[in-house]
């Protein structure tokens, strides 16, 4: 098939987000709706609200991209949508709504996992980020987000193997749920970020759960029951004016954990290209330690801008559009999957 433009809908979890891309992996825009304000009141995603609100934006930002991109539907000749893995609900709304528009557009369609499209994020372009020179296969892929931390290694394009996971909270979710905890707002990692900046982050110390075992799993709740422990002893006051220090000390453990992995499989693996991905990878610790990490082990890191860190439905348009030109394609019997299927990442 040759597909020059697709248009690509995401909306796995709280972000409606719609883009352009072509062949040449340039992004003519990519237009996201936040939900914050809809789930600020619960300190977290709901659901069933994001779902909601996936209805209410979804086919305005549709006609806003054409619009923005000075492109009509004649130019468009492929249909992307992230089907999986997620919030069902969520993805639902875009899968129903690429189907509906491939049906009455008669454009071919495919369905994408969410986190192939995370790993391909680095090969995107715009008129102001490219990469200074192309990553190169294979590489590692971290994405750390509200919904995933999972270890990839990239062998080439369509050819991913799961290295690790987490094994029940995700690192976004760890940030959220301790900023939900002491009363930080919505959504938490970056105002936890913020805070640690003038705390001590050696004040606690977290535990560093599966650190020492010899797989690449995450596990982030003991160290959540950890810090509820901790705060449970103090006063208001106490909790007040040590938030800095336990926002430091939390985010010190996940940043360890976190890089004490992902550069372990690369030692191990002989792998010296690094990608990071995903909402978390907007961490200042995260960064500022790869990075010092990376230049120690003469290892390459890639870090997407944030546009295309965060979910964005650019990243799933190139991973559609790639797919399509090798002649896959998805039909009607199509549906939403909370979870990934078994051919899309395969482990070892
Ligand atoms: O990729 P993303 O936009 O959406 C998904 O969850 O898939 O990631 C959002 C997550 C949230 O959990 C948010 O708290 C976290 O990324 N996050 C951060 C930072 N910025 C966003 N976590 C730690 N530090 C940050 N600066
Ligand atoms: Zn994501």
């Amino acid at each position: 098939m040759d597909v020059k433009k697709v248009l690509a809908i995401e909306t796995s979890c709280d972000d409606t987000s719609v883009a352009i891309v072509d062949n040449t992996r340039f992004v003519h825009v990519c237009l996201s709706a936040n939900q914050d304000l809809d789930h600020k009141p619960f300190a977290g995603v709901v659901p069933e609200i994001a779902g909601r609100s996936h209805t209410l934006s979804l086919l305005p930002l549709v006609d806003k991209t054409l619009s923005q991109s000075n492109l009509h539907w004649d130019d468009i000749s492929g249909i992307v949508v992230t089907s999986r893995p997620r919030l069902v609900g969520s993805l639902m709304v875009g899968v129903v709504t690429a189907k509906t528009l491939s049906m009455v557009k008669n454009k071919p369609f495919i369905g994408v996992n969410h986190l192939e499209g995370h790993i391909l994020a680095p090969f995107l372009r715009d008129n102001d980020y490219e990469m200074d020179a192309p990553i190169e296969f294979p590489y590692l892929a971290l994405a750390v987000s509200g919904g995933h931390t999972s270890l990839y290694l990239v062998h080439e394009f369509g050819r991913y193997e799961l290295l690790g996971r987490t094994i029940d909270d995700a690192a976004g979710e760890a940030f959220d749920k301790l900023a939900k905890f002491l009363r930080l707002g919505f959504p938490g990692g970056p105002n936890v970020d913020r805070i640690a900046q003038n705390g001590n982050k050696s004040a606690y110390q977290f535990p560093r759960a599966l650190v020492r075992e010899d797989n690449y799993n995450f596990s982030f709740s003991g160290l959540k029951t950890a810090v509820m422990r901790e705060v449970e002893k103090m006063s208001d006051f106490q909790i007040q004016t040590q938030q800095s220090d336990l926002c430091a000390s939390f985010q010190e453990a996940i940043v360890d954990v976190l890089l004490v992995k992902l550069f372990r499989a690369s030692k191990r693996l002989g792998i010296s290209k690094i990608l990071l991905t995903g909402g978390v990878a907007a961490n200042s610790s995260l960064r500022e330690q790869a990075k010092l990490k990376a230049d120690k082990n003469k290892v390459e890191l890639y870090i997407p801008p944030l546009r295309y860190c965060t979910d964005n439905a650019a990243m799933i348009g190139l991973t559609g559009l790639l797919r399509l030109n090798k002649g896959e394609t998805s039909n009607q019997s199509l549906g939403p999957s909370p979870r990934s299927f078994e051919g899309d990442f395969y482990v070892q």
